[in-house]
This record gives structure tokens, sequence and C-alpha cells, in this order.
């Protein structure tokens, strides 16, 4: 959900630094190079975020932020070599008039500004609700894909064996949730409504091998915020009984495990640990989106741990506890472990809540962290891992990419690390023609 944090409202400054927009479109090819690009680096970063079309945002709070217009941007790499750096805003009936107004009505209706997956062999930016969009070769606009019109969550889980798709929609509008299934061709085999005693802010889900993982904390919906003048009308409820949901991946009976309050924003990865043990690992809130005293505005959000729950199948108990000490968001995992066991989690470090500056490597076995410092004014996106064909056999065996933002150059680097040697030196640093806002986040989409 968030480059940076949802904290108070008008506080912060959209249009300057790591956050502000850029105004055009470009394409500009062979990008400069210090270090080495490791030759199975072959295929396209794509981020994802909020980019009015304007260039600039018209407000200061996180809120004017969020809801703006989807702007990815690819950086293509391809044997060694730096190849082209593009970014596109998504052409969707919202913004038309933007770009087209002619050819409106026939524009997805959806604004997929949060993040990038392939699946069944397309290229797809998400959105927090709406449909997805394909993306086309060149970052072009393409069709919703069929069956997905109703809209599906912005963090979807792909089966890195089944190649299935699994996915929710979650709306203050009846049905507040509906559970789905896509196959590896791209069909809808699963599309459940699920009863809540109330719309829920759902962003992540999980996976295991045979289950799937809801997740129903303390933000929800309260639609009165739209008369304060809040776009987006989500606060944390005390009162609500934060719980985890277990559904069979086909669909059927869901089980609720009662958990401590709190809200998870972002899920790093789930599995199974025997017959009656399901362990998920993923970024977990005290609080989020609180109201003040004054119901005129929010509290400051307290930083997010990587936490651990160990849901017991038999007894029904969940056992939870944080994985490590460090502040940090945007976790992510290799993607082969998808619902299987993993080690590893990567993520960004948050100094504060409003930076995003740092990649850090949590061994969740051992505990052990390794960590990425970069200069003090930089802030950075999430890292992707990319596995290294020729290391396959260690879970670590990849490179983490992400873009980090030079404050003092105020230019965007692509960088590239040894997931084996997150303190080490980069590989390799790509220099970007372009600034990248910073986003929401993104994927590797490699070359087929
Ligand atoms: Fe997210």
């Amino acid at each position: 959900m968030t480059g940076v944090r949802p904290g108070g409202e008008g506080l912060l400054d959209l249009n300057a630094g790591a956050l502000a927009p850029v105004a055009d479109e470009v394409n500009v090819r062979q990008l400069p190079v210090t270090g080495i690009l490791p030759e199975g680096l072959t295929g396209t970063l794509v981020r994802n975020g909020p980019n009015p079309y304007s260039g600039a945002f018209s407000g200061s709070g996180m809120l004017d932020w969020w809801p703006e217009a989807a702007m990815v941007h690819g950086i293509r790499l391809e044997q060694g070599n730096a190849l082209e750096y593009a970014n596109r805003w998504v052409r969707t009936r919202q913004w038309a008039g933007h770009f087209d107004a002619a050819d409106a009505a026939t524009r997805p209706e959806t604004n997929p500004n949060v993040n990038v997956i392939r699946h069944a062999g397309r290229d797809l930016a998400l959105a927090e609700g709406g449909p997805p969009v394909e993306l086309l070769p060149g970052l072009d606009t393409g069709p919703v894909p069929a069956g997905l019109e109703a809209g599906i969550t912005a963090h979807p889980k792909l089966d890195p064996e089944t190649g299935e798709l699994i996915w929710f929609r979650s709306s203050w509008a009846e049905p507040c949730l509906v559970y789905g299934v896509s196959d590896a061709g791209g069909r809808v085999t699963v599309e459940q409504v699920i009863d809540l005693p109330g719309p829920a802010m759902m962003h992540d889900c999980a996976i295991t091998g045979r289950h799937s993982l809801l997740l129903d904390g303390n933000v929800a919906y309260d639609l009165s915020l739209f008369e304060k003048g809040l776009r987006i009308p989500i606060r944390w409820f005390e009162e609500r009984t934060a719980r985890l949901g277990v559904i069979p991946r086909s669909g059927g009976v869901v089980r609720w495990f009662a958990i401590e309050p709190g809200f998870i924003q972002h899920v790093a990865n789930a599995y199974e640990d025997g017959e009656d043990r399901i362990v998920l690992d993923a970024i977990r809130y005290d609080s989020f989106l609180r109201l003040d005293a004054a119901s005129s505005g929010f509290e400051p959000n307290p930083l997010g741990r990587l936490w651990r729950y160990d849901i017991d199948l038999r007894t029904g108990r969940v056992g939870e506890r944080p994985l490590s000490e460090q502040d940090m968001e945007m976790p992510r995992i290799n993607e082969n472990r998808t619902g299987r066991r993993h080690r590893y989690v990567y993520g960004v470090l948050q100094p504060t809540d409003r930076e995003m500056r740092g990649i850090v490597k949590v061994d969740v076995e051992t505990g052990f962290v390794t960590a990425h410092e970069p200069p003090v004014d930089d802030q950075n996106s999430e890292p992707v891992f990319v596995p290294d064909p020729a290391r396959s056999n260690a879970e670590d065996g990849g490179w983490l990419l992400f873009c980090a933002y030079r404050a003092r150059t105020d230019t965007s680097d692509l960088v590239i690390l040894d997931a084996q040697a997150v303190d080490g030196e980069a590989v390799a640093t790509v220099h970007l023609p372009r600034r990248i806002p910073a986003g929401f986040h993104g994927a590797w989409l490699p070359e087929t």
C-alpha cells in the first residue's frame, strides 16, 4: 500500500524529494552502469505508483497521494546491458481527458497504481480495489483480463508450482469480501462470497500449499470519513476482533482464528509446518490510521515489524511474536518459495516514519539480520528478489533489485545487490535518466 507512511493529514510535501511526480513520458536507451550487470538478469524491472497527470499533487496529505493516476516505470536489462528506461501512465477511464477523450468509454474503469505481476502470460498492473489492467509491450495499456472485471486485490499470490493466482476482493459495499482463484491459464475457477460482520480493510493475503489466509484486522471502512474530507474512508476500530481466516485453497468453509489487535499490511509468506500448523510471516502494526482525539485526523502510525503468527489448527490457538527488532516494510521473498517454507525475508528499513532507507535481510531461522545502508539522504523502494539460475540450490542465490532516490542530485538509480551479501558493495548500479518517484510496488518480468 504505502511507499511512505500514511501519517497525519497536511504534513507532507508531496511535490519535493522522493515523492515528487514527473511530468511526462520518455524512452531513453543505453543507460550508464557502474559495476558489472549480471548476464543472468535479462528482463524488465517495472515499478508502479501514483503520479498525477498535472505533474504535481494537489494536496499535502497521504490520502492526496494514494489515489492519483497510475504510472509505470520500466528498466530493461539484457545480458549485461542496461538497454532502456521508459515510463507510461496507465490509460484508464478516470484520466481519459488527459490523453484521448475520444475513446474514454472503452477504457477500463480502475486506477491500477499499486503493484505489478505476471500471470497466465500477461503482465498486469494492479489496483487497490479495482480490476487489474494488462500492460502491453512498451508499457502500453491493454484490457482488463476476462473474469477479473469486478476487481482483485493488488497483492494476489502466485503459486510457483501450480501457476494458480489466488486473490480476494474486499469492498465497503456488499459483498464485502470475495475469495477467488484463477488457474494457470487465467480462467477463474473459484469465486466465493465470504460473510464478514462488516467491511474490512484487507490489503494482502497469503497462501500455503493447501490453504489461503485472509487477514481481518482492526482497520475497516468508515464512510463518515468522506464527510471530513478524506478521500479513502478507512480507520482503526478498537472494538473489532482481529483474526486470521483459513480457507481451503479451492474454497469452502473459513475458519477464523482470533489474534491480538493489530493491522497486517503486507505479507512476507506463509507455509504449512506439518498437518496442523500454519506459519505466517507479515508486517504488523500495533495500530494504524487511528483517529485522533478530535476525530479530525489520524494519529501518527507506529512503524511496522516483521511478525510471526503460528496457527495451531488443532487447538485453534495462534502464537505470535516479532521476528526482528527492525522497523521495516515491503517484505519480499524468493517467490519460488511462495506458500512453502522460507528462510529469508527481505524488506525496506524505516529509520523514521517518513523514510524508507536501507535494505534488510532477515534470516527467520536464526534471527540473523544483515543490511544495506545507503547514504543518509537517500530513499529506496522495496527490494525485488530475482533468482540466479546458477545458484538455484540456495534460497538466497540471486539478486535484490531496488530503486534508490539520491536526494543530493535529485536522481534515481537502479541498484543490484547480491542477496547473499546484502551488506556488501552493490554488484551494479544503473544510472537512470529520470527520477522514479517513490511509489508502491514492482516486479521483475523476465524476458520470455
Ligand atoms: Fe501493498
